[in-house]
């Protein structure tokens, strides 16, 4: 648009803005009269959380909602204040990210004991008081990193390539947050796939560890001990996703085994993306985020408005977490994931627009690039 055309759409803008003011219009609804729905992330470290914080955000001002926003900086009580304050601010639902499944549980019920739908967003809040939970497959997250690493190693369906019993895959794991369901059911997934070699003894767990609030200077830091620990002597990093990976990663690269020893990690972020095309991180795993927010913003709203919900199914929650002592119900819904990796990260990541072309080819000479996309849609 030219400034000449800028101004003239200015100026148009603030006329008609002038003329309802002395007619009197009002925009039909006053900010205080619009419904809240409150959005409460257990942190912003992670890089999806803070594009699903501008993404429904932006579905639900669409729909005429006021967004009351916080992130809790993986501090469990600060989650809890900030639900209480959502409540005392007259939020009607709230959708939750929650930092710890189990600690959540006071706030959550205290807030739906005061009438407020909650939505477990992605990660399951241990109450059946919430009005239901979103969240991927996680299971199939699980299968799919260990999948991505052994078929690096060279396994392919029953062929195990050269590993045998006297000469097995030492392999760590690195689990994300102990606070997290989803980490105990990405764990879940993992061994489904690792345990029949663990019996065969054609693998060696070698180190067995959880990664504290996901962070990635803590996998750093476990990641160097375990290399101590085995003299470096390590075939494969099962690790639960990409912020923790790269942390990993870190680790490898100053003993010059990145790129050599495979390591998993999940949610096609932009530097996990990038890490993949330069021959580093092996595999990670795509939740595309951009179906589930509006379907956590459709779900929130038809709870509002007493429309019927479609689409949900109700789970124990003792199957949900893998804990058969845990009482209640839940009602849920599940959305595909698919495995990223050097063969496809083009196509579903930077074609489908999930990552920009320049992020995931940071780095990379011209020469060895792909074409960038003619229509890219753009990135988040
Ligand atoms: C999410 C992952 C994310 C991790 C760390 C998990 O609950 O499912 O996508 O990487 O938390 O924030």
């Amino acid at each position: 648009m030219s400034n000449k055309t800028l101004r003239l759409v200015i100026t148009t803008l603030l006329l008609v803005a002038v003329v309802a003011g002395l007619f009197g219009f009002t925009p039909a609804v006053h900010a205080q009269d619009k419904i809240k729905v409150g959005l409460s992330f257990s942190d912003f470290a992670t890089e999806r959380w803070k594009n699903e914080e501008v993404l429904m955000r932006g579905l639900l001002e669409g729909k005429g909602y006021e967004v009351l926003s916080a992130e809790a900086n993986h501090d469990v009580k600060l989650q809890n204040d900030q639900i209480d304050t959502f409540v005392a601010q007259g939020a009607k639902a709230i959708i939750v990210v929650a930092e710890d499944g189990d600690a959540a549980v006071t706030a959550v019920d205290k807030a739906a004991d005061a009438g407020v739908k909650v939505l477990a967003y992605d990660r399951l809040i241990k109450s059946s008081k919430i009005a239901a939970y979103l969240s991927f497959n996680n299971v199939e997250v699980g299968r799919q990193q260990s999948l991505g690493v052994l078929k690096a190693l060279g396994f392919d369906g029953d062929k195990t390539g050269s590993w045998t019993k006297d000469n097995p895959v030492k392999l760590v794991k690195l689990g994300g947050s102990p606070t997290d369901n989803n980490a105990i059911l990405f764990r879940q997934g993992q061994d489904e796939v690792l345990q029949p070699y663990v019996d065969s003894g054609v693998i060696t767990v070698v180190a067995d560890q959880w990664v504290e609030n996901w962070d990635a200077a803590n996998a750093l830091k476990l990641m160097e001990n375990i290399l101590t620990a085995q003299n470096n002597k390590i075939d494969a990093v099962v690790a639960s996703n990409d912020g923790t990976a790269l942390g990993a990663l870190q680790a490898l690269k100053a003993q010059k085994l990145a790129g050599v020893v495979p390591i998993s990690g999940q949610d096609a972020t932009a530097d996990g993306c990038n890490s993949i095309v330069k021959g580093e991180l092996t595999v990670s795993i795509l939740k595309d985020i951009r179906n589930l927010s509006p379907l956590a913003i459709d779900l929130v709203d038809k709870l509002l408005k007493g429309e019927t919900v479609d689409g949900l199914k109700e789970y124990t929650m003792a199957e949900l977490t893998n804990n058969k002592d845990a009482q209640g119900n839940v009602m849920a819904y599940f959305l595909p994931v698919v495995q990223v990796n050097k063969d496809n990260v083009y196509e579903l990541v930077v074609k489908s627009g999930f990552q920009s072309y320049d992020d995931v080819y940071r780095d990379i000479p011209d020469a060895d690039r792909p074409e960038r996309p003619a229509e890219a849609t753009p990135a988040m």
